[in-house]
């Protein structure tokens, strides 16, 4: 079975009757909280399972990292006897800043279908629209304790805050995928309410594997360890920028976006700068430009003329390698014999994002440039983004794999660990075995 963490589920869900020993309530212990994800080798999107109602039932859902909430499909089979709509005027939907309050305009009440609530706006960022129709509610959450280094057991939330959308909003999602995870910026987003609810610091690390056949990891609280390392102290930080509107949600709302950008520079390859209009690179008042980390695209975007300046860098840099056809959905591609192998990958021309100073940078190598189409042929993982973007660069999920990225909320910065291979160690190397 794929997911450990589902079998702990149901596990614990049979002994809930008989034993409280593994859904606990919210102990003063609980330091740190984990979910294991894993990419799907269909969508490329990275999935995880949480526990939610009563009795408890594992929902899968997609990561998406500045989602402002959790959303699932509350049209098709959910059942709960702990569900609570969130009502007009109540402490959530000010916590959510919530956009409408009023009744449901279907027929009678139902899930995610009352008089008298709260609606906010889900967001899928797999299908590029808005829907402001998504009801605000509560309901139990159970999601894994750690120690740092293991799992422990499961804690229950009993009034986690998320959002019901309809079964249409679903589209794109991965199989069985019921929604996602929102861990955004804002208060109801995941790793917010955990640090309420659990009283610790407003941080999470995010460590996605490469690997669809072993799960990476994201780490609420503080303290994580991969075996016989603490990557903690050797990453790069960085200082989270604030779009000041929310551009990948609700525009019309002026509240802050709930993405997290960081502020690029310039870029280089092979340590060489390229030019850029220095303009695409920050955050207008509008809330375009800037740089945004995202797991809503499988690969990095670049806007049109910032793609064709690295592309154009990085080609001349490997001017030995044989050029093969592109392979979409990227247009420049290698054969795959043109470049030695490392422990960071393919060993071709490191791309830097360079961040407050020339001396701070992330450096992207092989492992997360090169993506292998076919047993001959390597592409640059990096898609044209086209002239009109919200955001000119994307950092997507390729690229952030095994990479260690540490979020602190309260700091506002973000920590990075560029590639963790250099460490001799992955996102899959996580101990998914529980203490015995
Ligand atoms: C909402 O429904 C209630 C009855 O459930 C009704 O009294 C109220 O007027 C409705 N409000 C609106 C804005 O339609
Ligand atoms: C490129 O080819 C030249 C001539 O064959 C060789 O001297 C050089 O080392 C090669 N460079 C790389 C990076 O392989
Ligand atoms: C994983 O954790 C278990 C339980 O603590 C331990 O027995 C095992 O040796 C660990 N595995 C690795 C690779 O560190």
């Amino acid at each position: 079975m794929a997911f450990t963490s589902y079998h702990f589920i149901l596990f614990c869900a049979l002994l809930l009757s008989i034993s409280s020993y593994c859904i606990g309530q919210n102990s003063p212990q609980t330091k740190a909280l984990i979910l294991a994800v894993k990419k799907d080798s269909t969508t490329l999107q990275y999935i995880t399972q949480i526990g939610q109602r009563t009795p408890l039932v594992p929902i899968k859902l997609t990561i998406h990292l500045g989602g402002q909430t959790l959303w699932v499909d509350c049209e098709n089979g959910y059942v709960s006897s702990t569900y609570q709509p969130a009502l007009c005027g109540s402490t959530q939907c000010t916590i959510a800043k919530v956009n409408t309050c009023g009744n449901c305009s279907t027929s009678a009440p139902k899930i995610g279908c009352n008089d008298n609530a709260c609606y906010n706006t889900p967001e899928n960022p797999f299908i590029k629209t808005l829907y402001s129709g998504g009801q605000l509610n509560e309901d139990v959450l159970s999601i894994q304790s750690t120690d740092g280094s293991n799992p422990g057991k499961f804690v229950k939330i009993p009034n986690f805050i998320f959002t019901c959308a309809p079964t249409f909003w679903t589209e794109g999602l991965a199989s069985e995928v019921k929604g996602t995870v929102g861990l955004g910026r804002n208060r109801i987003a995941l790793p917010s309410q955990l640090a309420e609810i659990f009283s610790f610091p407003r941080k999470f690390a995010v460590c996605l594997s490469s690997s669809t056949q072993s799960s990476g990891v994201i780490f609420f609280g503080d303290g994580m360890m991969l075996p016989n390392i603490d990557i903690s102290k050797d990453l790069i930080i960085t200082p989270l920028i604030t779009n000041p509107f929310g551009t990948g949600s609700v525009p019309s709302l002026n509240e802050p976006s709930s993405e997290y950008y960081i502020g690029v520079k310039s870029i280089r390859v092979n340590g060489k700068p390229v030019t850029i209009n220095k303009k695409l690179l920050g955050v207008d008042k509008n809330g375009n430009g800037g740089t945004k980390i995202s797991t809503g695209s499988p690969y990095s975007m670049l806007e049109s003329s910032i793609y064709d300046v690295v592309t154009k860098a990085f080609i001349d840099e490997l001017s030995n390698a044989t050029r093969v056809a592109a392979v979409a959905p990227f247009e420049t591609c290698f054969s795959s014999k043109s470049a030695g192998s490392t422990r960071v990958g393919p060993d071709v021309p490191t791309i830097d994002l360079v961040l407050q100073t020339t001396r701070v940078y992330w450096r992207i190598f092989g492992a997360n440039s090169m993506v292998k189409v076919s047993q001959d042929v390597i592409c640059l993982g990096f898609v044209n983004g086209g002239i009109k973007r919200t955001a000119s660069i994307v950092i997507g999920g390729y690229q952030l794999e095994d990479n260690l990225l540490h979020f602190d909320l309260a700091k506002s910065t973000l920590g990075f660990s560029s590639s963790l291979l250099f460490h001799q160690t992955t996102c899959a190397n996580f101990n998914f075995t529980t203490k015995a």
